[in-house]
């Protein structure tokens, strides 16, 4: 699909910083934000709400051709995600949250029902997509590619400290092997698979803060006279 309308994709494995640093470069530029990572997780959560197993392919496909989800930003600034008119941020954001959304993504006809879902954020002045296959599939002629990594080990340990932050109790390597876990599955399915597409410019954040690593991606996006 080609179109006038700029995208900027950022892809990579979970816990590499891509969550912040879209956001952050969305309300830099004043564009449009896809948080792509947000569609597969609801509709994990929307399977354990109708009481659907992830491993029946053909009625998870089906919750998801049919998925009824809202996004809202809070006074806060925070995005807000809703199915069916009720609040599900909380739910989805949880480690089994994640787990449920690495699964169904697997399923290829869950990836087909939400392409146009995901083409359908490209509105002017321009989009920041976030996810796993943003610059290889769903805009594969995005303005700017950018694939941001970092060692699982790191990973873990950053996602050990916010979930310790927030007073769970949590075990480290417990975190590192679900990583490890879903990283594999996210890199290893036959569709879509995580990968950098060929033209994105890989930044590892394995020991940059977000502020070095939101400088070396406006530079980028100036390079590309993005701004
Ligand atoms: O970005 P995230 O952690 O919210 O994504 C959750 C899971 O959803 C991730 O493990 C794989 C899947 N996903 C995907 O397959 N393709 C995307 N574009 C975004 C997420």
């Amino acid at each position: 699909m080609v179109s006038d309308c700029p995208v900027i994709t950022i892809d990579g494995p979970s816990g590499a910083g891509k969550g912040t640093i879209s956001h952050l470069l969305a309300s830099t530029l004043g564009w449009h934000f896809l948080d792509s990572g947000a569609l597969y997780r609801v509709t994990g959560q929307a399977c354990l709400l109708e009481g659907v197993d992830w491993a029946d392919h053909d009625a998870v496909s089906r919750i998801a051709r049919g998925l009824n989800i809202e996004f809202r930003t809070a006074e806060s600034g925070e995005v807000l995600v809703a199915y069916k008119g009720v609040d599900v941020s909380r739910e989805i954001r949880t480690e089994s949250g994640g787990r449920g959304a690495s699964t169904v993504a697997a399923i290829p006809s869950v990836r087909a029902a939400l392409l146009l879902r995901q083409r359908e954020f490209r509105r002017p002045p321009g989009l920041v997509a976030d996810g796993r296959d943003m610059g290889t599939v769903v805009f594969a002629d995005a303005s700017l590619k950018l694939f941001l990594t970092a060692s699982a080990a790191e990973r873990a340990r950053r996602r050990y400290k916010q979930l310790i932050a927030k007073g769970e109790s949590v075990s480290l390597p417990r975190l590192l092997e679900d990583i490890e876990e879903r990283d594999a599955r996210d890199m290893q399915r036959s569709v879509s698979p995580l990968v950098p597409a060929e033209d994105a410019i890989v930044i590892d954040c394995s020991s940059s803060s977000i502020e070095q690593v939101f400088d070396l991606v406006m530079h980028e996006v100036k390079r590309k006279c993005l701004i």
